[in-house]
């Protein structure tokens, strides 16, 4: 027997065990590296705003989407059918559907609505579908808050979302948060008003400056965010592609559609009338609190960010357009296929 051969069965054993440990691992850093076609993410709210654009805007990267929705069968849901993203029934309140349409998800997208159920169930929704991507072992996963959320604002639909990112933080979850300014999409609105009543109107002063985002903008810096989970995972990211004030708004509106828009104040009785308790909290914490940031040193961070000037030129229809949802991380977008669904002003799919 060769004198070195116990040294040498140790230096292999230790060079198998490397080996082993290296195995093992591949297949966590395989999924990691592989490319979008071979991750599967989960994206909740499908149907709707955010969700929607997350949804697109994944499937135009590559990433197999599903789109979780309480009904695979409404017209919403075939739309995205329609788009190369699998309908997948769920509900945030129904555990086992969650952890049926997460079995094998690399990734999740996670956004709640308070509307209609209230702030209380919001949070439940969001900390059971955050539980469900752990779970699931989902290796990224990014949820939607909101700009104020960290502000203490005693708003009840800010401060939801601050009680959801601290019980994700609490998981072993590799978590990204992104935090959206108020949606762009107001000038839909606005311009619907316009066209209606011939100006705008709102209980916030004509001068009150506010920052928005595209919604569609949300889309793509999701799909930033899941191409580069090295750059991402632990991180925090408020949003926002422009800042304007109502009576900016109304002049917008006016060159766009080439007549006078003007904007009113309604006074706060008068509007407190119809208007929901939460919505008052909202827009008495606006009128108290001037918030506004400078979104420049975003804008340069993210140039193709969209701003309320170039929101009408590249809302209509704009999927098709060259530029309209940029170039991606330099990867050739994969086009959608089905029907296009039309944008209207800013971004809302029709229909969502
Ligand atoms: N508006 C703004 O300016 C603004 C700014 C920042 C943040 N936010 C926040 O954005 C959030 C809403 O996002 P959004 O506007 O994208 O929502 P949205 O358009 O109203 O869509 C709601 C989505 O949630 C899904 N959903 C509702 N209940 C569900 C349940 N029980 N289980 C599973 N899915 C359910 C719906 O899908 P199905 O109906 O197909 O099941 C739908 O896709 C709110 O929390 C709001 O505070 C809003």
């Amino acid at each position: 027997m060769n004198s070195q051969g116990p040294l040498n069965w140790n230096r292999w054993a230790k060079a198998l065990a490397r080996v082993g440990i290296l195995l093992c691992g591949l297949p966590a850093l395989a999924l990691a590296q592989s490319p979008p076609d071979q991750r599967v993410v989960l994206v909740s709210g499908a149907t709707g705003t955010q969700g929607g654009a997350v949804a697109r805007e994944l499937a135009q990267r590559g990433y197999r989407v599903r789109g979780l929705t309480r009904n695979v069968d409404s017209e919403a849901a075939r739309a995205l059918a329609a788009q190369g993203i699998e309908p997948v029934q769920g509900d945030f309140d129904d555990v086992g559907s969650l952890d049926r349409a997460l079995a094998g998800a690399y990734g999740a997208f996670s956004v709640q609505q308070y509307r209609g159920i209230g702030v209380e169930a919001e949070i439940r929704q969001g900390k059971a579908f955050a539980a469900a991507a752990q779970r699931a072992g989902v290796r990224h996963f990014v949820y939607t808050s909101v700009a104020k959320a960290p502000l203490n604002t005693g708003v009840p639909q800010f401060d939801s979302k601050l009680e959801i990112e601290a019980y994700i933080r609490t998981l072993d979850l590799p978590y990204t948060i992104v935090r959206p300014a108020s949606f762009m999409s107001y000038l839909d609105e606005a311009r619907e008003q316009a066209l209606r009543q011939g100006f705008l109107s709102g209980p916030l002063p004509p001068n009150q400056v506010r920052n928005y985002i595209a919604p569609r903008d949300i889309g793509r810096l999701v799909g930033e965010i899941f191409d580069a989970p090295e750059a991402w995972i632990g991180a925090v990211i408020d949003i926002a592609g422009d800042a304007f004030s109502y009576a900016d708004a109304a002049a917008l509106l006016s060159r766009h559609l080439g007549r006078p828009i003007t904007y009113r104040q309604i006074p706060w009785d008068e509007y407190a009338l119809s208007a929901s308790e939460m919505e008052q909290a909202r827009d008495r914490w606006y009128i108290e609190h001037d918030v506004a940031t400078d979104v420049a040193p975003l804008r340069e961070r993210f140039p193709w960010l969209t701003s309320a000037e170039e929101c009408p030129i590249r809302g209509h229809g704009a999927r098709g357009l060259p530029g309209t949802v940029g170039a991606g991380r330099r990867r050739a977008r994969r086009p959608l296929a089905g029907p296009a669904l039309g944008y209207n002003f800013c971004n809302r799919t029709v229909g969502a």
